[in-house]
């Protein structure tokens, strides 16, 4: 059956809390390779579209994991007592100045609940992670987004925009971003949050920060009293599947947004892989200096084939669709890679109809988007 679309849906005599709520698109997630599989009959399927770790997790997780499964009529401990000491640790900060989530996403969203209503403004950046503008659709609240400056946040603009917007209650800035990869200096950043109001919430959103340790800025959190640090351990740490990330934040803030999550947010099982995960920093460097040797690998792939990029900092790369030829587009790329086992990402939700979004796999991964995509292009 169809699925109704948002202009279609009949909800009378129901009315959803926001009008806002129906101009809403579900979020887009990468195809899954179980979809491919059954669509297209690919068994040997390349996923590059959803910036996971191509080298899965710490072997020291599994274990982790093993010994939770006798336990899972138990509920989790509803505080993750051990998990927040072990973030108290590596990030410096107290127990009391964090929060848990069902994944980072979980976090974005507690906190838009707990800041912003319909009288109030959420500032974001053009191209910038596509939840932010979201999360201002669902709490009814006005979207203001600021036009990015090549690709990246403008911060003297953004930092206007909140001037000029005595409704403005939240910023989001993801750094690196999704999905272009660009990265903010540590100075500039600094400069715009001194001069955002204490009113205004400034959101880091540094999900991608474990493979660019300059775009780690928890020393604004002593200095700041309204930023919050959004973390993941969806990337690097390769648990996307587990679903958790953990705010860091003035202990007030916290506070807060510990009466507003959900009283087990997080599970047993991903509580203990966390911690297991975090253990493993030799892990984490692995994983930093594999994506940067095959970043840096599909960059000149990029080049030979002629493929316009934008210079990223994460474990993902933007890459031009602008060939001379008749009805090659980012589309048709994108298609044609799908039906030959590739998925990576289109952009056209962002305003980006040209462009494709790929995570940096494996070498072999690698290997093959690339050889399908010179395929593709050349046509042989
Ligand atoms: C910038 C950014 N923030 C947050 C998230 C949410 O990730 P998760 O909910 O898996 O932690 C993503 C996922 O793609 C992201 O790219």
């Amino acid at each position: 059956m169809p699925s109704a679309t948002s202009t279609e849906l009949d909800l009378s005599p129901l009315v959803p809390a926001y009008d806002s709520i129906l101009e809403l698109a579900p979020y887009q997630t990468g195809k899954p390779v179980e979809e491919l599989t059954r669509e297209y009959g690919v068994s040997d399927v390349v996923m590059l579209a959803s910036n996971e770790n191509p080298l899965g997790c710490s072997p020291k997780v599994t274990l982790a994991i093993t010994e939770q499964l006798g336990q899972l009529s138990r509920y989790p401990d509803g505080n993750g007592y051990y998990l927040k000491q072990a973030l108290a640790d590596f990030n410096n900060v107290n127990v009391d100045q964090i929060t848990l989530g069902n994944g980072s996403n979980d976090l974005l969203d507690i906190l838009a609940r707990s800041f912003a209503s319909t009288d109030d403004a959420i500032v974001y950046s053009q191209y910038g992670f596509i939840i932010y503008p979201m999360l201002a659709k669902m709490q009814g609240a006005m979207g203001i987004e600021v036009p990015a400056n090549r690709f990246g946040h403008d911060l003297k603009a953004m930092s206007q925009a909140v001037q000029d917007n005595s409704d403005a209650k939240i910023v989001f800035i993801a750094n690196p971003n999704n999905p272009t990869g660009t990265q903010l200096e540590q100075e500039e950043l600094r400069e715009f949050v001194a001069s955002i109001p204490s009113s205004v919430l400034v959101v880091l959103d540094e999900a991608y920060i474990e493979y660019s340790p300059e775009s780690n800025n928890r020393a604004l959190l002593d200095e700041f009293d309204n930023v919050v640090i959004i973390r993941t351990f969806s990337k690097a740490y390769g648990l996307a599947g587990l679903r958790i990330g953990y705010a860091l934040s003035s202990v007030a803030v916290a506070d807060l947004l510990n009466r507003i999550r959900q009283p087990f947010n997080v599970s047993r099982v991903a509580l203990a892989a966390a911690a297991a995960a975090l253990a493993d920093q030799d892990f984490i460097e692995q994983v930093k200096l594999t994506n940067q040797g095959q970043k840096r690998w599909l960059e000149k792939q990029f080049d030979a084939l002629g493929l316009g990029f934008v210079k990223s900092h994460a474990n993902f790369m933007m890459v031009e669709i602008e060939v001379e030829m008749e009805d090659v587009t980012a589309a048709s790329i994108y298609q044609a890679l799908l039906e030959q086992g590739v998925i990576v990402r289109p952009l056209d939700n962002y305003g980006l109809p040209n462009w494709l979004r790929i995570t940096v796999g494996v070498a072999e991964e690698n290997t093959r988007l690339i050889d399908t995509l010179r395929s593709i292009l050349t046509d042989d």
